[in-house]
């Protein structure tokens, strides 16, 4: 295994953040809760996820809702899509969440990302997360100044990402880099002198921390 990625992972041990859709494999809860975290925060989503989890605790209780309570219960969360989405697609699993990677991505209002998350976190597939967190790691870390808006440099990134996944723990090391880049590699003055990463990390050896990740459209 890679240095970069058995890092990441015993930093995750120590550092981790106690979040409710941790405490559970339950893919039905996992998607939840990456539905909610695709447009939402952290620190917003967390009381909306388990008053929603609450009152619909399973895929069959939320398709049996009507999608007005549904809404009620997105009241605030803004894009409400994504809870008309969820609601159909509860319905469309028939009471049983789908058990594959395709499957995952052909439900409504799944991209790869939030695919890819839901199979790594809650099946333990080698599927790695690519998002805002990850190319600004990523991008820092190996010294990448191919712009992350590219269609080359979401190739570069996502098959980068690929290779640094820890394949034996796909669900530690995604949640590991999820909240690297939320606590330690932060978009603003992230404090390196206390990183664990920085004597090997390129962006930091040639001054270029604060310049990465580099976007074409701004
Ligand atoms: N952002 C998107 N998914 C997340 C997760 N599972 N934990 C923390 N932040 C996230």
């Amino acid at each position: 295994m890679n240095v970069f990625s058995k890092v990441i992972v015993a930093w995750y041990k120590v550092n981790k953040r106690d979040l409710p859709w941790r405490e559970s494999k339950d893919p039905y809860l996992i998607w939840i809760s990456e539905i909610i975290l695709q447009q939402t925060r952290v620190v917003q989503g967390y009381n909306y996820y388990l008053r929603f989890i609450e009152r619909f605790p399973d895929i069959q209780t939320l398709a049996d809702a009507e999608e007005e309570e549904v809404m009620k219960y997105w009241q605030g969360l803004g894009y409400y899509s994504r809870a008309r989405n969820l609601h159909a697609a509860a319905i469309s699993m028939n009471g049983r969440f789908p058990k594959t990677y395709p499957g995952v991505l052909a439900l409504k209002g799944v991209g790869e990302y939030t695919a890819a998350a839901i199979c790594s976190l809650a099946y333990n597939m080698p599927c790695a997360v690519v998002d805002g967190n990850v190319y600004r790691v990523l991008s820092r870390y190996f010294g990448i100044d191919l712009p992350i808006d590219s269609t080359e440099g979401k190739k570069y990134f996502a098959s980068l990402a690929d290779e640094m996944l820890d394949k034996q723990q796909p669900a530690l090391y995604n949640q590991g880099i999820m909240d690297f880049g939320a606590l330690q590699c932060t978009p603003q003055s992230p404090d390196c002198t206390s990183c664990p990463l920085s004597e090997t990390c390129l962006g930091y050896a040639t001054g270029r921390v604060a310049k990465l990740p580099v976007k074409k459209y701004k």
